[in-house]
């Protein structure tokens, strides 16, 4: 057993913990998912899942859709995705199909376009590439605290606009122009807008991290071009490769994020190889930022 492991409360569970990177992620060994797990394992999750923000568990090619949703309730409440249709025969779940242009390379949190976004994404690979489609996670509160106190303190009193409407087509080049634009017109079916603040407080640890990513459209307050550049101030130390952990895929891997304290990056480098992974995102609050303001959705309600 690792240290990590001893760190984790005896009393609830001793789940077997092996962090992958120094900073972010940790693989869960010993734990066959599903929604019959028992409230000390289920909670010992909870607890990896805050400590770690990212946590991986192999080879559960057991799970279907189904008791993928099952094991979620055990987790928080699942929710849809607002725009995107959900798979058939399923209540929450989302399928993001590579061949259907559903290819996230580039750095986001999940679903900030509204305001009380998912706390976490629990997403198991159902085909993976043989190379490549890798996904890297990074982590957005040891982002927040190597900043300067300076750039902290600007970072606190900071807004930032996000809206669904944003860079979609981003660098595809295995997609046709045809898929790419189907998707965006599901994608922003209906167009939101929600202010949050830059820095918000993590309800259950309390820390306090960046919540940016592309969904980003402006800094409230400041013209596109200070947008920009103070945008790329502050995501450029999320994506330090110092906060992020990369992970190599295999069908029946799951992966649970903290969305709260996470942003993440689907790497489009498998070309015309298939890769389906499916979703199932939990309800999140409202965040509130360091000086007690709550983030507003403002457009789609
Ligand atoms: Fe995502």
């Amino acid at each position: 057993m690792s240290n990590a492991a001893l760190a984790v409360q005896p009393a609830v569970h001793a789940l077997d913990i092996h962090p992958v990177a120094g900073r972010i992620g940790a693989e869960i060994r010993g734990v066959q998912l599903s929604g019959d797990l028992d409230a000390a394992t289920v909670e010992a999750i909870r607890q990896a899942l805050v400590q770690y923000k990212v946590i991986f568990f192999r080879g559960q090619t057991h799970l279907d859709d189904q008791s993928q949703e099952a094991f979620s309730h055990l987790l928080g409440e699942p929710v849809a995705h607002p725009t995107v249709p959900v798979r058939d025969g399923t209540r929450y779940l989302m399928e993001l199909d590579g061949a259907q242009g559903q290819r996230a390379n580039s750095w986001h949190t999940d679903v900030t376009f509204v305001d009380a976004y998912p706390k976490a994404s629990i997403l198991r690979s159902v085909v993976a590439p043989a190379s490549g489609g890798d996904t890297v996670w990074a982590n957005t509160a040891t982002a927040y605290n190597e900043l300067s106190a300076e750039l902290r303190e600007l970072a606190d009193k900071l807004w930032a606009v996000h809206s669904n409407e944003y860079d979609y087509a981003g660098a595809k080049p295995d997609v046709s122009a045809e898929k790419l634009e189907r998707y965006r017109k599901v994608f922003t079916s209906t167009v939101f807008e929600t202010e949050h603040p830059i820095v918000r407080v993590h309800p259950e640890s309390g820390e306090k991290s960046l919540v940016l990513g592309h969904f980003v459209k402006r800094i409230k307050g400041y013209s596109q071009a200070d947008s920009a550049h103070l945008f790329g101030l502050l995501q450029s130390h999320v994506t330090r490769l110092e906060n992020t952990v990369r992970w190599r895929w295999s069908a029946g891997d799951v992966a649970i994020w903290d969305n709260r304290s996470t942003q993440h990056y689907a790497v489009d480098d498998y070309g015309t190889q298939d890769r389906i992974v499916r979703r199932v995102t939990l309800k999140g609050d409202v965040p509130v930022g360091v000086h007690g303001q709550r983030s507003q959705t403002t457009k789609g309600l």
